[in-house]
């Protein structure tokens, strides 16, 4: 059957992005307005927020912080009931992991896996009451092969993966749907280490077969066409974007 303009036409939905601010979030924003969603856009730093919002208009704005409790309950509340939830704000901590402050796998923890998982809590609750909702968390290609220097964000990024399925499974007979993406090494602000080196870079393309690195827009559309029916059937993955990296 072929794909008809009309089924990636988000026209009266509502899409939650979180991580809005830069990167896959910002390219998320732009891409679902350009799909007619009507876009709520959070994100722990206020001024490149505002500035993402100038460039999608009409668009409700949520300052917060994932790493608190409080704060995401007062943002969900604020985001009121979205149709469609893009769980994808993140944070990446490199280096040894014997040299990692203790306080830093706290935070990574709270702000890449519980922080997700309680906004899932709290919109998922609203989506089951409608009977209806789509989730799309944005875990990591990390999570699948892990990699020296990343254990913590890593394991938080395999944790999402599993959330997604198990909570899939939970409740995908009550109407709401739940995938996840998974980006490769993709041009942000979380590579910015790897973007000024010109070495890093050559290192990190070489196991790429892509022999690139992503833009942001290609995980927007991959959140896209899962958001939209053309993916109605898939539950509970997780799909690897990652030009075909592998670990050699
Ligand atoms: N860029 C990559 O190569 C890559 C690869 C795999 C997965 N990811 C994941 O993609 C997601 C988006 O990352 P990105 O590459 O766009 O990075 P980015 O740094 O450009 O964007 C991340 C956004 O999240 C926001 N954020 C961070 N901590 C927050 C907090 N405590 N509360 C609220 N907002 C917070 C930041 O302000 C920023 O706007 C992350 O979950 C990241 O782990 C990125």
């Amino acid at each position: 059957m072929k794909i008809q303009e009309s089924d990636l036409d988000l026209n009266g939905k509502r899409v939650l992005i979180t991580g809005a601010a830069s990167g896959i979030g910002a390219a998320m924003a732009k891409t679902f307005f350009e799909h007619n969603a009507a876009t709520i856009l959070a994100d722990r730093d206020s001024i490149e927020l505002e500035r993402i919002a100038e460039e999608v208009p009409d668009s409700q704005t949520i300052v917060f912080d994932q790493g608190e409790k409080e704060s995401i309950e007062n943002m969900c509340s604020e985001a009121q009931n979205p149709d469609i939830l893009l769980n994808n704000a993140g944070i990446l901590w490199a280096g040894p992991f014997d040299e990692m402050p203790s306080d830093e796998i706290t935070k990574i923890v709270n702000v890449n896996l519980l922080g997700p998982m309680q906004i899932a809590h709290n919109i998922g609750k609203k989506m089951l009451r409608r009977g209806s909702g789509i989730i799309v968390n944005t875990s990591s290609q990390l999570a699948f092969h892990g990699a020296a220097e990343r254990a913590v964000y890593a394991s938080t990024k395999a944790g999402i993966a599993q959330f997604t399925k198990s909570l899939a499974a939970e409740w995908a007979p009550k109407g709401v749907r739940v995938a996840a993406i998974a980006p490769g090494r993709t041009l942000t602000n979380i590579n910015a280490g790897i973007l000024n080196s010109e070495e890093k870079r050559r290192m990190a393309l070489k196991d790429i077969p892509a022999g690139r690195l992503a833009e942001a827009y290609e995980m927007a559309r991959l959140a896209l066409l899962l958001s939209s029916d053309v993916l109605s059937y898939v539950v509970g993955e997780t799909i690897i974007s990652d030009g075909g990296y592998v670990l050699l």
